[in-house]
Protein backbone atom coordinates (compact mmCIF):
# COMPACT_ATOMS: atom_id res chain seq x y z
CA UNK A 1 0.00 0.00 0.00
CA UNK A 2 1.40 3.15 -1.02
CA UNK A 3 1.33 5.68 1.61
CA UNK A 4 -0.36 9.39 1.15
CA UNK A 5 1.75 12.02 2.95
CA UNK A 6 0.37 15.52 2.01
CA UNK A 7 -0.69 16.71 5.09
CA UNK A 8 2.62 18.26 6.95
CA UNK A 9 0.46 20.03 9.57
CA UNK A 10 -0.34 18.09 13.19
CA UNK A 11 -2.21 18.70 15.59
CA UNK A 12 -0.48 19.65 19.24
CA UNK A 13 -2.40 17.39 21.25
CA UNK A 14 -5.40 15.03 20.71
CA UNK A 15 -7.26 17.75 23.26
CA UNK A 16 -6.39 20.38 20.89
CA UNK A 17 -7.79 18.49 17.56
CA UNK A 18 -10.98 18.00 20.04
CA UNK A 19 -11.36 21.44 20.47
CA UNK A 20 -11.08 22.50 16.80
CA UNK A 21 -13.84 20.07 16.07
CA UNK A 22 -16.01 20.76 18.71
CA UNK A 23 -15.48 24.83 17.63
CA UNK A 24 -16.40 23.85 14.22
CA UNK A 25 -18.94 21.97 14.85
CA UNK A 26 -20.68 24.21 16.85
CA UNK A 27 -21.66 27.22 15.50
CA UNK A 28 -25.09 29.09 14.05
CA UNK A 29 -26.31 25.43 13.88
CA UNK A 30 -26.37 25.08 17.39
CA UNK A 31 -27.71 28.78 18.81
CA UNK A 32 -29.69 29.95 15.79
CA UNK A 33 -30.79 27.36 14.14
CA UNK A 34 -31.21 24.55 16.49
CA UNK A 35 -33.45 26.86 18.97
CA UNK A 36 -35.49 28.24 16.27
CA UNK A 37 -36.52 24.68 14.24
CA UNK A 38 -37.21 23.35 17.70
CA UNK A 39 -39.18 25.92 18.48
CA UNK A 40 -41.02 25.66 15.23
CA UNK A 41 -41.62 21.69 15.35
CA UNK A 42 -43.37 21.76 18.88
CA UNK A 43 -40.36 20.87 21.34
CA UNK A 44 -39.90 17.52 23.12
CA UNK A 45 -40.53 15.01 20.02
CA UNK A 46 -38.32 16.98 17.58
CA UNK A 47 -36.06 17.10 20.35
CA UNK A 48 -35.96 13.08 20.85
CA UNK A 49 -36.01 12.73 16.97
CA UNK A 50 -33.27 14.68 17.13
CA UNK A 51 -31.21 13.21 19.29
CA UNK A 52 -31.80 9.79 17.26
CA UNK A 53 -30.73 11.46 14.37
CA UNK A 54 -27.10 12.28 15.67
CA UNK A 55 -26.73 9.04 16.89
CA UNK A 56 -27.80 6.75 14.36
CA UNK A 57 -26.56 8.75 11.19
CA UNK A 58 -24.40 11.47 12.53
CA UNK A 59 -21.92 9.76 14.89
CA UNK A 60 -21.31 7.08 12.20
CA UNK A 61 -20.76 9.53 9.27
CA UNK A 62 -18.58 11.40 11.84
CA UNK A 63 -16.38 8.18 12.76
CA UNK A 64 -15.80 7.58 8.64
CA UNK A 65 -14.90 10.96 7.99
CA UNK A 66 -12.44 10.96 10.39
CA UNK A 67 -10.97 7.61 9.36
CA UNK A 68 -11.12 8.43 5.88
CA UNK A 69 -9.14 11.74 6.86
CA UNK A 70 -6.10 10.53 9.19
CA UNK A 71 -5.48 7.02 7.07
CA UNK A 72 -5.82 9.38 3.56
CA UNK A 73 -3.36 11.98 5.65
CA UNK A 74 -4.16 14.78 2.01
CA UNK A 75 -6.75 17.39 1.91
CA UNK A 76 -10.45 15.76 0.84
CA UNK A 77 -9.99 15.30 -2.74
CA UNK A 78 -6.19 13.70 -2.40
CA UNK A 79 -7.33 11.58 0.51
CA UNK A 80 -10.30 10.05 -1.29
CA UNK A 81 -8.01 9.82 -4.62
CA UNK A 82 -5.96 7.91 -2.27
CA UNK A 83 -8.49 5.47 -1.10
CA UNK A 84 -9.98 4.90 -4.61
CA UNK A 85 -6.88 3.48 -5.87
CA UNK A 86 -5.77 1.77 -2.55
CA UNK A 87 -9.31 -0.06 -2.56
CA UNK A 88 -9.35 -0.73 -6.22
CA UNK A 89 -12.26 1.28 -6.35
CA UNK A 90 -13.26 4.05 -9.21
CA UNK A 91 -11.73 7.32 -9.96
CA UNK A 92 -15.90 8.36 -8.99
CA UNK A 93 -15.40 8.57 -5.42
CA UNK A 94 -12.58 11.88 -5.50
CA UNK A 95 -16.16 13.27 -6.14
CA UNK A 96 -16.52 13.15 -2.34
CA UNK A 97 -13.66 15.42 -1.75
CA UNK A 98 -14.36 17.81 -4.79
CA UNK A 99 -17.97 18.10 -3.64
CA UNK A 100 -16.58 19.13 0.25
CA UNK A 101 -14.03 21.49 -0.61
CA UNK A 102 -16.20 23.13 -3.15
CA UNK A 103 -19.26 22.28 -0.78
CA UNK A 104 -18.07 24.02 2.54
CA UNK A 105 -16.53 27.05 0.25
CA UNK A 106 -19.94 27.45 -0.72
CA UNK A 107 -21.15 27.46 2.78
CA UNK A 108 -18.74 30.29 3.70
CA UNK A 109 -20.21 32.30 1.43
CA UNK A 110 -23.29 32.84 3.11
CA UNK A 111 -22.44 31.66 6.84
CA UNK A 112 -19.69 35.16 7.41
CA UNK A 113 -22.78 37.34 6.58
CA UNK A 114 -24.47 35.43 8.80
CA UNK A 115 -22.02 35.63 11.02
CA UNK A 116 -21.35 39.71 10.21
CA UNK A 117 -25.20 40.17 11.80
CA UNK A 118 -24.01 38.52 15.21
CA UNK A 119 -20.70 40.45 15.30
CA UNK A 120 -22.91 43.54 14.29
CA UNK A 121 -25.70 42.91 17.01
CA UNK A 122 -22.55 41.96 19.72
CA UNK A 123 -21.22 45.77 18.57
CA UNK A 124 -25.15 47.31 19.24
CA UNK A 125 -25.53 45.62 22.32
CA UNK A 126 -22.30 46.58 23.84
CA UNK A 127 -23.32 50.30 22.68
CA UNK A 128 -26.77 49.94 25.05
CA UNK A 129 -29.04 50.20 21.52
CA UNK A 130 -31.30 47.25 22.79
CA UNK A 131 -32.08 48.64 26.26
CA UNK A 132 -35.60 49.84 26.69
CA UNK A 133 -36.48 49.11 23.11
CA UNK A 134 -39.75 47.64 21.96
CA UNK A 135 -41.02 45.10 19.38
CA UNK A 136 -41.54 47.30 16.41
CA UNK A 137 -38.03 49.20 17.30
CA UNK A 138 -36.40 44.99 17.16
CA UNK A 139 -38.01 44.63 14.01
CA UNK A 140 -36.78 47.59 12.37
CA UNK A 141 -33.65 47.43 13.71
CA UNK A 142 -33.41 43.75 11.96
CA UNK A 143 -34.81 45.19 8.60
CA UNK A 144 -32.76 48.18 8.45
CA UNK A 145 -29.90 46.00 8.92
CA UNK A 146 -30.67 43.85 6.12
CA UNK A 147 -31.77 46.71 4.07
CA UNK A 148 -28.07 48.23 4.21
CA UNK A 149 -25.51 46.45 1.76
CA UNK A 150 -22.62 49.05 2.96
CA UNK A 151 -23.86 47.96 6.48
CA UNK A 152 -23.60 44.43 5.84
CA UNK A 153 -20.62 44.63 3.55
CA UNK A 154 -19.01 46.02 6.59
CA UNK A 155 -19.11 43.26 8.82
CA UNK A 156 -19.07 40.34 5.99
CA UNK A 157 -15.51 41.70 5.43
CA UNK A 158 -14.21 42.25 9.40
CA UNK A 159 -15.59 38.30 9.72
CA UNK A 160 -13.80 37.25 6.63
CA UNK A 161 -10.79 39.38 7.62
CA UNK A 162 -10.77 37.73 10.79
CA UNK A 163 -11.11 33.87 9.54
CA UNK A 164 -8.55 34.13 6.37
CA UNK A 165 -6.39 35.74 8.30
CA UNK A 166 -6.19 33.10 10.86
CA UNK A 167 -6.29 30.24 8.64
CA UNK A 168 -3.48 31.76 6.66
CA UNK A 169 -0.97 31.49 9.88
CA UNK A 170 -1.46 27.68 9.70
CA UNK A 171 -3.13 24.79 11.75
CA UNK A 172 -0.39 25.46 15.09
CA UNK A 173 0.10 29.15 14.52
CA UNK A 174 -3.18 29.87 13.33
CA UNK A 175 -6.25 27.73 13.95
CA UNK A 176 -5.03 26.73 17.26
CA UNK A 177 -4.26 29.60 18.38
CA UNK A 178 -7.61 30.87 17.72
CA UNK A 179 -9.52 28.02 19.14
CA UNK A 180 -7.68 27.76 22.34
CA UNK A 181 -9.33 31.17 23.16
CA UNK A 182 -12.10 31.12 21.55
CA UNK A 183 -13.58 27.57 22.28
CA UNK A 184 -12.78 27.70 26.28
CA UNK A 185 -14.43 31.17 26.11
CA UNK A 186 -17.80 30.15 24.46
CA UNK A 187 -17.96 27.71 26.66
CA UNK A 188 -17.34 29.90 29.83
CA UNK A 189 -19.98 32.71 29.05
CA UNK A 190 -22.15 29.75 28.15
CA UNK A 191 -22.02 28.45 31.93
CA UNK A 192 -22.89 31.76 32.74
CA UNK A 193 -25.90 32.66 30.58
CA UNK A 194 -27.21 28.83 31.99
CA UNK A 195 -26.40 30.21 35.46
CA UNK A 196 -28.59 33.50 34.68
CA UNK A 197 -31.38 31.59 32.94
CA UNK A 198 -32.13 29.79 35.95
CA UNK A 199 -33.19 33.02 37.33
CA UNK A 200 -35.13 34.12 34.69
CA UNK A 201 -38.59 32.56 35.91
CA UNK A 202 -38.98 30.57 32.70
CA UNK A 203 -36.60 27.92 33.52
CA UNK A 204 -38.66 25.37 34.26
CA UNK A 205 -41.09 26.16 31.45
CA UNK A 206 -37.83 25.48 29.54
CA UNK A 207 -37.09 22.42 30.18
CA UNK A 208 -40.81 21.06 30.10
CA UNK A 209 -40.69 22.21 26.18
CA UNK A 210 -37.79 20.46 25.63
CA UNK A 211 -38.04 17.62 27.34
CA UNK A 212 -41.53 16.42 27.67
CA UNK A 213 -42.28 14.63 24.24
CA UNK A 214 -45.42 15.38 23.14
CA UNK A 215 -45.74 13.24 19.52
CA UNK A 216 -48.94 14.65 18.60
CA UNK A 217 -47.03 17.80 17.47
CA UNK A 218 -44.01 15.71 15.69
CA UNK A 219 -44.77 15.78 11.56
CA UNK A 220 -42.91 13.72 9.16
CA UNK A 221 -41.70 16.90 7.39
CA UNK A 222 -39.91 17.95 11.40
CA UNK A 223 -38.26 14.24 11.10
CA UNK A 224 -36.35 15.52 8.09
CA UNK A 225 -35.45 18.97 9.40
CA UNK A 226 -33.72 16.91 12.41
CA UNK A 227 -32.24 14.90 10.05
CA UNK A 228 -30.83 17.23 7.70
CA UNK A 229 -29.97 19.44 10.59
CA UNK A 230 -27.63 16.70 12.09
CA UNK A 231 -25.56 16.90 9.12
CA UNK A 232 -25.04 20.86 8.98
CA UNK A 233 -24.43 20.86 13.40
CA UNK A 234 -21.78 18.11 13.09
CA UNK A 235 -19.92 19.53 10.27
CA UNK A 236 -19.68 16.56 8.42
CA UNK A 237 -20.39 15.63 4.68
CA UNK A 238 -18.32 18.51 3.90
CA UNK A 239 -14.43 17.14 4.49
CA UNK A 240 -14.32 19.66 6.97
CA UNK A 241 -13.36 16.84 9.89
CA UNK A 242 -11.59 14.54 7.24
CA UNK A 243 -9.36 17.57 6.49
CA UNK A 244 -9.21 17.89 10.62
CA UNK A 245 -8.58 14.62 10.59
CA UNK A 246 -5.90 14.51 8.63
CA UNK A 247 -3.78 16.23 11.14
CA UNK A 248 -4.40 13.95 14.11
CA UNK A 249 -1.61 11.79 15.02
CA UNK A 250 -2.05 8.04 14.35
CA UNK A 251 -2.24 7.10 18.06
CA UNK A 252 -5.03 8.86 19.26
CA UNK A 253 -8.26 7.47 19.69
CA UNK A 254 -11.01 8.19 16.67
CA UNK A 255 -13.47 6.53 18.48
CA UNK A 256 -13.05 8.68 21.63
CA UNK A 257 -12.94 12.00 19.83
CA UNK A 258 -16.48 11.75 18.06
CA UNK A 259 -18.00 10.84 21.18
CA UNK A 260 -16.44 13.77 22.48
CA UNK A 261 -17.58 15.65 19.47
CA UNK A 262 -20.94 14.41 19.20
CA UNK A 263 -21.56 14.87 22.98
CA UNK A 264 -19.96 18.83 23.34
CA UNK A 265 -21.92 19.44 20.41
CA UNK A 266 -25.44 18.25 21.18
CA UNK A 267 -25.28 19.52 24.83
CA UNK A 268 -24.60 22.93 23.63
CA UNK A 269 -27.45 23.08 21.45
CA UNK A 270 -29.36 21.77 24.49
CA UNK A 271 -27.97 24.34 26.61
CA UNK A 272 -28.46 27.12 23.48
CA UNK A 273 -32.36 26.00 24.09
CA UNK A 274 -32.75 25.68 27.41
CA UNK A 275 -31.68 29.48 27.76
CA UNK A 276 -33.07 30.94 25.07
CA UNK A 277 -36.25 29.40 25.81
CA UNK A 278 -35.54 30.48 29.43
CA UNK A 279 -35.57 33.87 28.41
CA UNK A 280 -38.53 33.87 25.78
CA UNK A 281 -40.72 32.41 28.77
CA UNK A 282 -39.68 34.41 31.00
CA UNK A 283 -40.78 37.29 29.19
CA UNK A 284 -44.33 35.78 28.01
CA UNK A 285 -42.51 35.45 24.18
CA UNK A 286 -43.61 32.96 21.47
CA UNK A 287 -40.97 29.31 21.04
CA UNK A 288 -42.38 29.29 17.39
CA UNK A 289 -41.10 32.86 15.98
CA UNK A 290 -38.52 30.92 13.33
CA UNK A 291 -35.52 32.78 12.04
CA UNK A 292 -35.52 35.50 13.87
CA UNK A 293 -35.70 33.91 17.12
CA UNK A 294 -32.31 34.75 18.41
CA UNK A 295 -31.76 38.45 16.25
CA UNK A 296 -35.40 39.58 16.99
CA UNK A 297 -37.00 38.05 20.14
CA UNK A 298 -33.71 37.71 21.89
CA UNK A 299 -32.72 41.48 21.61
CA UNK A 300 -36.40 42.38 22.84
CA UNK A 301 -36.24 40.14 25.79
CA UNK A 302 -32.76 41.66 27.00
CA UNK A 303 -33.87 44.76 26.31
CA UNK A 304 -36.33 44.68 29.04
CA UNK A 305 -34.56 43.09 31.84
CA UNK A 306 -32.19 43.54 34.56
CA UNK A 307 -28.76 42.83 33.43
CA UNK A 308 -30.18 42.68 29.83
CA UNK A 309 -27.12 44.83 28.89
CA UNK A 310 -24.71 43.09 30.39
CA UNK A 311 -26.19 39.33 30.15
CA UNK A 312 -27.47 40.51 25.91
CA UNK A 313 -23.54 41.46 24.92
CA UNK A 314 -22.13 38.44 26.74
CA UNK A 315 -24.72 36.80 24.68
CA UNK A 316 -24.13 38.42 21.28
CA UNK A 317 -20.51 37.42 22.02
CA UNK A 318 -20.96 33.46 22.32
CA UNK A 319 -22.84 33.74 18.78
CA UNK A 320 -19.96 35.30 17.59
CA UNK A 321 -16.98 33.28 18.84
CA UNK A 322 -18.97 29.86 17.74
CA UNK A 323 -19.54 30.86 14.59
CA UNK A 324 -15.75 32.23 13.52
CA UNK A 325 -14.51 28.69 14.73
CA UNK A 326 -16.99 27.54 12.58
CA UNK A 327 -16.20 29.39 9.69
CA UNK A 328 -12.50 29.18 10.17
CA UNK A 329 -13.16 25.26 9.39
CA UNK A 330 -14.93 25.80 6.11
CA UNK A 331 -12.14 27.22 4.09
CA UNK A 332 -9.57 24.63 5.46
CA UNK A 333 -10.73 21.93 2.79
CA UNK A 334 -10.52 24.24 -0.14
CA UNK A 335 -7.19 25.78 1.09
CA UNK A 336 -5.71 22.56 2.01
CA UNK A 337 -6.31 21.40 -1.69
CA UNK A 338 -4.71 24.22 -3.17
CA UNK A 339 -1.56 24.20 -0.63
CA UNK A 340 -0.95 20.92 -1.28
CA UNK A 341 -1.96 20.41 -4.83
CA UNK A 342 -0.84 23.33 -6.28
CA UNK A 343 2.69 23.95 -4.03
CA UNK A 344 1.55 27.09 -3.18
CA UNK A 345 2.50 28.75 0.58
CA UNK A 346 -0.46 28.63 3.36
CA UNK A 347 -0.76 32.58 2.99
CA UNK A 348 -1.36 32.90 -0.68
CA UNK A 349 -3.47 29.98 -0.66
CA UNK A 350 -5.66 31.15 2.15
CA UNK A 351 -6.10 34.47 0.43
CA UNK A 352 -6.59 34.54 -2.94
CA UNK A 353 -9.39 31.81 -2.05
CA UNK A 354 -10.52 33.93 0.58
CA UNK A 355 -10.51 37.22 -1.43
CA UNK A 356 -13.00 35.45 -3.95
CA UNK A 357 -15.58 33.81 -1.26
CA UNK A 358 -15.75 37.50 0.08
CA UNK A 359 -16.34 38.55 -3.32
CA UNK A 360 -18.74 35.60 -3.83
CA UNK A 361 -20.18 36.94 0.01
CA UNK A 362 -21.51 39.66 -1.63
CA UNK A 363 -24.12 38.00 -3.77
CA UNK A 364 -25.23 36.70 -0.45
CA UNK A 365 -25.36 40.46 1.11
CA UNK A 366 -27.54 42.03 -1.63
CA UNK A 367 -29.98 39.29 -1.75
CA UNK A 368 -31.55 40.86 1.15
CA UNK A 369 -31.73 43.95 -0.35
CA UNK A 370 -30.91 45.14 -4.23
CA UNK A 371 -31.59 41.97 -5.25
CA UNK A 372 -34.32 39.94 -3.25
CA UNK A 373 -36.32 40.03 -6.56
CA UNK A 374 -33.53 38.29 -8.51
CA UNK A 375 -33.74 34.74 -8.80
CA UNK A 376 -31.19 32.18 -9.59
CA UNK A 377 -32.57 29.27 -9.11
CA UNK A 378 -36.13 27.66 -8.51
CA UNK A 379 -37.28 30.95 -7.69
CA UNK A 380 -34.45 31.65 -4.97
CA UNK A 381 -32.59 34.29 -4.22
CA UNK A 382 -28.83 34.23 -4.52
CA UNK A 383 -28.58 33.35 -0.26
CA UNK A 384 -31.32 30.62 -0.64
CA UNK A 385 -29.90 28.96 -3.98
CA UNK A 386 -26.61 28.74 -2.14
CA UNK A 387 -28.38 27.36 1.08
CA UNK A 388 -30.18 24.60 -0.85
CA UNK A 389 -27.34 24.08 -2.77
CA UNK A 390 -25.12 23.32 -0.12
CA UNK A 391 -27.45 22.00 3.01
CA UNK A 392 -29.95 19.94 0.75
CA UNK A 393 -27.85 18.73 -2.04
CA UNK A 394 -23.73 18.67 -1.66
CA UNK A 395 -24.43 18.06 2.11
CA UNK A 396 -26.72 15.29 1.83
CA UNK A 397 -25.02 13.61 -0.74
CA UNK A 398 -21.32 13.86 0.86
CA UNK A 399 -22.74 12.27 4.02
CA UNK A 400 -24.65 9.68 1.97
CA UNK A 401 -21.32 9.03 -0.40
CA UNK A 402 -18.68 8.77 2.71
CA UNK A 403 -21.08 6.20 4.73
CA UNK A 404 -21.35 3.98 1.67
CA UNK A 405 -17.75 4.19 1.04
CA UNK A 406 -17.11 3.55 4.39
CA UNK A 407 -19.18 0.38 4.55
CA UNK A 408 -19.04 -0.83 1.37
CA UNK A 409 -15.94 0.31 -0.22
CA UNK A 410 -12.84 0.79 2.41
CA UNK A 411 -10.90 -1.98 3.45
CA UNK A 412 -11.56 -4.03 6.89
CA UNK A 413 -8.16 -3.72 7.27
CA UNK A 414 -7.94 0.04 7.13
CA UNK A 415 -10.75 0.35 9.55
CA UNK A 416 -9.77 -1.67 11.92
CA UNK A 417 -6.31 -0.15 12.26
CA UNK A 418 -7.76 3.52 12.67
CA UNK A 419 -10.74 2.49 15.08
CA UNK A 420 -9.94 -0.74 17.03
CA UNK A 421 -13.46 -1.38 17.64
CA UNK A 422 -14.18 -4.55 19.23
CA UNK A 423 -16.31 -6.85 17.04
CA UNK A 424 -19.59 -6.04 18.11
CA UNK A 425 -18.97 -2.39 18.12
CA UNK A 426 -17.45 -3.01 14.65
CA UNK A 427 -20.76 -5.12 13.46
CA UNK A 428 -23.22 -2.21 14.61
CA UNK A 429 -21.47 0.85 13.03
CA UNK A 430 -21.32 -1.58 9.75
CA UNK A 431 -25.09 -1.67 9.86
CA UNK A 432 -25.20 2.25 10.62
CA UNK A 433 -22.93 2.69 7.44
CA UNK A 434 -24.30 0.39 5.01
CA UNK A 435 -28.47 0.83 5.78
CA UNK A 436 -29.39 2.69 8.14
CA UNK A 437 -27.31 6.22 6.53
CA UNK A 438 -27.84 5.62 3.43
CA UNK A 439 -31.77 4.54 3.46
CA UNK A 440 -32.07 8.03 6.21
CA UNK A 441 -30.32 10.04 3.89
CA UNK A 442 -32.22 8.86 0.52
CA UNK A 443 -35.40 9.70 2.08
CA UNK A 444 -34.26 13.31 3.07
CA UNK A 445 -32.89 13.57 -0.22
CA UNK A 446 -35.79 12.85 -2.25
CA UNK A 447 -38.17 14.73 0.01
CA UNK A 448 -36.24 17.78 -0.68
CA UNK A 449 -36.33 17.94 -4.01
CA UNK A 450 -39.82 16.76 -3.85
CA UNK A 451 -40.44 20.01 -1.66
CA UNK A 452 -38.34 22.47 -3.59
CA UNK A 453 -40.66 21.72 -6.90
CA UNK A 454 -43.60 22.60 -4.75
N1 LIG B 1 -21.47 22.93 12.19
C1 LIG B 1 -21.60 24.34 12.00
C2 LIG B 1 -22.75 24.87 12.81
O1 LIG B 1 -23.48 24.10 13.47
O2 LIG B 1 -22.98 26.08 12.81
C3 LIG B 1 -21.79 24.72 10.56
C4 LIG B 1 -20.91 24.05 9.55
C5 LIG B 1 -19.51 24.10 9.66
C6 LIG B 1 -21.46 23.38 8.49
C7 LIG B 1 -18.72 23.50 8.70
C8 LIG B 1 -20.70 22.77 7.55
C9 LIG B 1 -19.32 22.84 7.65
F1 LIG B 1 -18.61 22.27 6.73
NA1 LIG C 1 -23.31 22.58 15.25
Amino acid sequence: MSQNNLSKHLWTSQFVFIMAAVGSAVGLGNLWKFPYITGENGGGAFVLVYLGCILLVGLPVLLSELVLGRAGKANPVQAMQYHAKNNKASKFWTFIGINGALGSALIFCFYTVIAGWAVAYFADSLQGKFIGIDADGVAEHFSGLLASPMQLLFWHTVVVLFTVYVVSNGIKSGIEKAINFMVPGLLLILLVLLGYATTTGGFSQSLEFLFTPDFSKLSWGAVLVALGHAFFTLSIGMGVMMVYGSYMKDNVSIGKAAIWIAIADTVIALLAGIIIFAIVFANGMEPGAGPGLLFQTLPLAFGDMTGGWFFGTLFFALVVMAALSSAISMIEPAVAYTEQNWGWTRGKCAWSLGGFLWFLGIGTILSFNEWSDVHFFAGKTFFDSLDFLTSSIMLPLGGLFMAIFMGWVLSKEVRENQLGFSPVLDAALMIALKWITPVAVIIVFASNLVDSSN
